[in-house]
């Protein structure tokens, strides 16, 4: 058949003379990038890849994009860090030059195998611009961090009958000595669902078949599956597609759900004893989790679909989530900032405590900051971050009714607008604890050590800027900088 042609699926080895450094002067300077979020450096980033603590390193790979902030022909980009807090930029790691990933390496977890580290991937293929095919592929990075291509590729030649040719985004585990890889999937009939291969080696596969979650959420496709233990429980999380707004719940145009259950591979079942949505803002997409050092951790994209940003215009959008770690509370996960960004501190910008009243946190030019709040005694709480004259993000929270309120419908750059400017959690605790981290054009909100996330872009205007803070409680707050990271 034949394979369909355009110009975004060109690689990053068709670039023309200078196209690439363009590129980069053209977004260097960009007072929107984030200074330590994972970002791309020009081009378009999408969903966290690979992640993996590897041989002393932590490694972060993610989908990238380079000639433009859209969606074209995907790469897998590399960083990695000693410390999951300063990042270096290393080559491109998975180029997708071959015939069997004509467009694009997908996305994709690592599992280490002996010495090496193994990047499954999807290979996707295009015969015109509905019609496609996927093969699951094998990257092997060795020791010395040099990736190569599994010369025996595809792993798994296209997709089971059944399913159609949306079958991607390999999540490889082992179990009992056996080797498991789960699928996001789409059937025949246009609904979502994850399937099942085993190996014995991590390299000959066989189809198990479908596995049976039993949740009332369909949606036409399920993405990114990924399965992990904490603290003797499963859990299960994916981004399906095609699932309506429901409550507080699901309104971005695509969502991510958490599983607290128990996986049983033999009858290919995920007993689910409740589910959740993963992160309550209004950017956070496809998600994933790795173990480092007995800690469970995990990225997101902030970002979701195919939205238009204000940074377009310099060719570059979208970063991944800070790094979080999930502690398990009974079926719930909290996530909290991984403990690493301590080493980012900086220079305290103003601390103190406040009585029922008022206070005006200037911030000036700072960009990059984290506040903390503590309050002993639950009472209403209102927030406008990057205020001025010209805009402001509210964070109100309604101590009678439980409920904190993310709202960015007054600043002057709002993206997304049709997707609703609010975004709202009713707590199952008083809130006693925020944890604001600010990086240039993204706002992570952890409320109560991680028991609701927002994750917010936001593209403040460039002037002077305070926070203000009115509350009925008595306060313990702390802001301060933050460093460089990437
Ligand atoms: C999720 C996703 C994945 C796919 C990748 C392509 O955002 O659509 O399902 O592998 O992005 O970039």
């Amino acid at each position: 058949m034949t394979r369909y042609s355009e110009p975004k699926y060109r690689t990053i080895l068709e670039a023309e003379k200078g196209e690439l450094e363009a590129l980069k002067a053209q977004s260097a300077n960009d007072e929107w990038k984030p200074s330590f979020h994972i970002h791309p450096q020009y081009g378009l980033l999408n969903d966290p890849n690979g992640l993996a603590w590897f041989k002393g390193k932590y490694h972060v790979f993610y989908q990238w994009y380079p000639y433009g902030a859209y969606h074209g022909m995907k790469h897998w980009a590399h960083v990695s860090s000693e410390d999951l807090a300063h990042f270096d930029r290393h080559d491109t790691a998975i180029t997708p030059v071959e015939d069997y990933e004509s467009h694009g390496a997908y996305s994709g977890a690592s599992l280490q195998v002996r010495d090496e580290l193994y990047l499954y991937y999807t290979g996707n293929v295009k015969y015109d611009a509905e019609a496609r095919d996927a093969h699951q592929c094998l990257a092997i990075m060795n020791e010395n961090g040099e990736i190569r291509k599994y010369e025996h590729n595809p792993l798994i030649k296209s997709v089971p009958a059944g399913y159609t040719g949306h079958v991607r985004d390999p999540k490889v585990f082992e179990k009992d000595g056996q080797y498991y890889m789960l699928l996001g999937a789409q059937r025949e009939n246009q609904t979502g669902a994850i399937i099942v291969y085993q190996s014995p080696d991590a390299l000959n596969w066989s189809f198990l078949g479908e596995l049976s979650v039993e949740i009332d959420l369909e949606g036409y496709m399920w993405e990114c599956p990924d399965y992990f233990e904490v603290d003797g429980k499963d859990f299960l999380i994916f981004s399906p597609q095609g699932i309506e707004p429901d409550g507080e719940n699901y309104h971005n145009v695509f969502n991510t759900i958490y599983v607290a259950g128990t996986l049983n591979l033999n009858e290919l079942s995920f007993t689910v004893d409740e589910y959740h949505e993963l992160d309550k803002g209004f950017d956070f997409y496809a998600p994933q989790s790795f173990d480092a050092d007995g800690k469970r951790l995990l990225y997101g994209w902030a970002g979701v679909g195919e939205v238009k940003f204000p940074t377009d215009q310099n060719n570059w959008a979208h970063c991944l989530t800070l790094p979080r770690e999930l502690v398990r509370k009974g079926n719930r996960l909290l996530q909290r900032p991984a403990e690493s960004l301590e080493l980012l501190k900086g220079a305290p910008v103003t601390e103190g405590e406040l009585s029922p009243g008022s206070a005006n946190i200037k911030l000036g030019s700072v960009k990059a900051w984290r506040a903390t709040f503590a309050a002993e005694q639950a009472a209403d709480l209102k927030l406008e971050l990057f205020s001025s004259e010209n805009e402001r993000f509210t964070i109100i929270y309604d101590h009678k009714a439980k409920k904190v309120v993310t709202d960015r419908s007054d600043m002057a750059h709002v993206t997304e607008a049709q997707y609703g400017t609010k975004r709202e959690v009713t707590l199952t605790e008083e809130l006693s604890h925020m944890d604001i981290i600010v990086d240039h054009s993204i706002a992570e909100v952890f409320i109560n050590g991680g028991a609701a996330v927002f994750t917010c872009r936001v593209f403040p205007l460039s002037e002077d800027k305070q926070m203000n803070v009115s509350t009925d409680a008595e306060l313990n707050y702390e802001v301060h900088q933050m460093k460089r990271g990437i």
